[in-house]
């Protein structure tokens, strides 16, 4: 199954100039939520041997016929293409501790990230780490994430110009936490609100950046911290926030503790004036009938991670519940309590978290959520998430197999969703061969890999 290259990509990584460009694949993505369960769903949208044109950043037409000389064709006839992959929870220090061997999360926070974290007020550790972060992003096919840096602004304000030199769709902010956290990982409502108001100011709305007022967790923020980002976030609506939510059983007994007068979890960030259109909360495994029906009213979404719920031994999403409830569901890698940046990784261990509640989740829920369901709960459906005509032209080429097992599987695919199922489940970055960001080739095996040839 391997490409046909008529000619060579035409954009190394990283160059800036932007022709206009005409790209040859197998194009699939979602027109709209796909309905659950269904594997025959109208949303799904197969464009087997098209070509997308490209121009100015934006895809500006998708067509079977070959378009005229005035184009520069990058034929990756024979491969996949597919909207590049929106991450919407995502910790860029916690590379340094990806799969760390230990216990549940908050012993995992005490002993490895926090310490870990603690680093990043060295810029230059902070500067490092923004860039193996967002050059892996793209080695792993997401173009587009929502960020928890650390509680330093320094690691904010580097990950914004990174991603932003880039110009990749970001969404982040330094992170709030001013009690239970180290000396050194702890702010104050003052110092935060300004650090805060700096960084909404030189980020909030550049081109494709937005700022996210990013509460840790309802423990290690305090009532009058919470007050001030919600505050903040209601003087510009246009501001996300981010938070953890019901993730562990004991993290939730502590929050009981904490705040004694909220109804749950949940609640203390209702109560708190947190809970909105553009918020995004991590996890929501142990949510109740009540607190689904909140998230719903506030049109405020949960980002499932899968990876690092069994990896953290979490528990088991009930996404069924949250979905029948009307609440949206978008797909995360939470690195490094998640255990890979791979969205297909993610999308697989989605797989085994349903299985194991007695669901199926086609390949169609689970890729839309991480392209369609995610753009459109982030209110970016005009930008990302879908193959379409003035979106930015964020995507990836993907090879269908990597060895004779795969090979043999995709051959006997006996409808579309069994294949793209199949792949679904068996491929991961080693699969991806180009990402795409407005139209600009960002990472290109074929280019990495004699990279890593002349270094050598
Ligand atoms: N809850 C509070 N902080 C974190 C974090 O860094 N990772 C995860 N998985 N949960 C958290
Ligand atoms: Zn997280």
């Amino acid at each position: 199954m391997s490409a046909m290259h008529t000619t060579p990509t035409p954009h190394l990584p990283g160059s800036t100039a932007t022709p206009r460009l005409a790209l040859h694949g197998d194009l699939l993505d979602f027109t709209g939520t796909p309905d659950w369960g269904r594997t025959d769903d109208p949303a799904v949208r197969w464009r087997p041997g098209h070509w997308m044109l490209i121009d100015g950043g934006r895809i500006v037409a998708i067509q079977p016929e070959a378009p005229g000389p005035d184009w520069v064709r990058c034929n990756q006839a024979g491969r996949l293409i597919l909207p590049g992959f929106i991450d919407t929870h995502v910790h860029s220090p916690q590379l340094d501790v990806i799969a760390s061997y230990g216990t549940a999360l908050l012993d995992w926070l005490q002993t490895h990230t926090f310490p870990a974290e603690q680093r990043h007020a060295d810029p230059a550790i902070a500067t490092a780490a923004a860039t193996r972060f967002l050059d892996a992003l793209f080695r792993h096919g997401t173009t587009a994430a929502m960020v928890f840096p650390t509680v330093h602004k320094v690691s904010a304000d580097t990950l914004m110009a990174q991603g932003h030199a880039r110009g990749m769709r970001l969404i982040a902010g330094k992170v709030l936490m001013d009690r239970h956290a180290p000396e050194g990982l702890r702010d104050d409502v003052t110092q935060a609100e300004a650090d805060c108001r700096e960084l909404i100011a030189r980020w909030h709305g550049q081109d494709r950046l937005a700022y996210a007022l990013t509460v840790r967790f309802a423990p290690t923020s305090t009532p009058e911290q919470l007050a001030m980002a919600a505050r903040l976030c209601k003087e510009d609506p246009t501001l996300y926030m981010q938070t953890h939510v019901a993730e562990n059983t004991d993290e939730i007994r502590w929050v009981a503790e904490l705040f004694p007068e909220a109804r749950s979890y949940l609640d203390v960030y209702d109560r708190a004036g947190l809970l909105h259109p553009r918020s995004v909360l991590a996890h929501g495994i142990w949510l109740d009938a009540a607190d689904r029906a909140l998230l719903a009213a506030r049109g405020a979404h949960i980002a499932h991670c899968p990876t690092s719920n069994l990896f953290l031994g979490s528990g088991l999403m009930d996404w069924v519940s949250l979905r029948d409830a009307g609440a949206r569901v978008s797909l995360a890698s939470d690195v490094g309590g998640g255990t890979s940046l791979c969205m297909l990784r993610n999308l697989a261990a989605a797989y085994q978290i349903q299985a194991l509640r007695g669901q199926r989740l086609t390949a169609w829920s689970a890729l839309s959520a991480c392209t369609h369901d995610a753009a459109q709960a982030l209110h970016l459906q005009h930008e990302i998430g879908r193959l379409e005509p003035g979106c930015m032209a964020d995507l990836t080429v993907w090879d269908w197999a990597c060895d004779p097992v795969q090979t043999h599987r995709l051959s006997l695919a006996a409808s579309l969703h069994d294949k793209i199922f199949a792949w679904m489940m068996l491929a991961d970055e080693h699969h991806l061969r180009q990402t795409w960001v407005a139209g600009r080739c960002q990472y290109d095996v074929d280019a990495a890999a004699d990279h890593a040839l002349a270094a050598h």
